[in-house]
């Protein structure tokens, strides 16, 4: 359990319900930004013995260097034990080097928070290469939860029995958890990224002819892996295609590329703020947080 929960300002849509779930008192870190682009970060003047920030990290720069100084800054405040509950944690996906010198940033990025944090509480991290979230926070306690059986649920409420897919085969998991639980086929394309922007996906032997279809992913940025999967889809036969993310970062021109390629509905969590969260994560954070 914890005493106190800390957020940005930016992040009162979940900080609010979450602190009202836990009953805990929720305070705001105020933040002042210099013209020349530093932070000057204002806690409370004492704080309790444990202590969750709230800090989802979508545009993530920023948010890190000011949690490098948060961090440190409570701890002299008080702060015996301090959890990170971070829906949204980025730099999962770059796991190894893939060009010689390439910095291996889940490696860095998670020695970094296990530096600064006692736990750290995410929600369908990206981890592809390595098992569990405490490899990522070494010494410390990570904790994974995810929001795929919620977006399974959602989903077979508002599709008509559909097949649930996930577009490359790292959202396998996911998706099996998610259809599982609803007694939904599933199955999980191949794809091959060669950019930024440029993403190829082969569909799996399954007959889409007549079927809604439902994409489920961990996370969306450009929106291309779930655009060309849905095309390919709507071609063979489909004839509805939505999509559901737990992190819906959708840069950019990515929800009109959706609408463009023939998607109907775009659901997601509320881990990142967006028009497409349906699904809450309030409950499944705050019981985290009581354990
Ligand atoms: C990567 O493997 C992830 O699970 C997503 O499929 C990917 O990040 C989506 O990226 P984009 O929306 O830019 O295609």
């Amino acid at each position: 359990m914890i005493d106190l929960l800390l957020a940005f300002d930016d992040e009162r849509a979940l900080a609010e319900p979450l602190s009202a779930a836990l009953d805990v008192p929720l305070h705001r870190i105020e933040r002042h930004r210099f013209p020349d682009g530093e932070s000057r970060l204002r806690l409370p003047a004492r704080l309790p013995a444990r202590v969750a920030l709230l800090r989802g990290l979508h545009r993530p720069n920023e948010k890190l260097a000011e949690l490098m100084i948060v961090a440190p800054a409570a701890r002299e405040l008080g702060v015996d034990r301090l959890t990170l509950v971070c829906p949204y944690l980025a730099y999962m996906r770059q796991d190894m080097a893939f060009q010689p010198g390439e910095a291996v940033s889940q490696r860095h990025v998670g020695q970094a928070l296990a530096g600064w944090f006692d736990r750290v509480i995410t929600v369908d991290p990206h981890l592809h290469r390595v098992s569990s979230m405490d490899q990522v926070v070494p010494g410390r306690r990570g904790v994974a939860l995810s929001a795929a059986t919620l977006l399974g649920a959602w989903a077979a409420r508002h599709a008509q029995r559909p097949i649930l897919l996930g577009p490359d085969e790292e959202a396998a998991p996911w998706v099996r958890s998610a259809a599982q639980a609803q007694g939904l086929e599933h199955g999980t394309c191949i794809k091959q990224r060669s950019g930024d922007r440029e993403v190829c996906v082969a569909l799996p032997q399954l007959s889409f002819e007549g079927r809604e279809v439902v994409l489920i992913d961990d996370v969306a940025s450009t929106g291309r892996t779930l655009a060309v999967t849905a095309t390919a889809l709507l071609q063979r036969g489909a004839t509805a295609v939505d999509v559901a993310v737990t992190h819906a970062l959708f840069v950019d021109d990515a929800v009109a590329l959706l609408a463009a390629a023939g998607v109907r509905h775009v659901w997601s969590s509320d881990s990142v703020p967006h028009a497409s969260n349906v699904v809450s994560l309030v409950p499944m954070l705050a019981a985290a947080l009581r354990g």
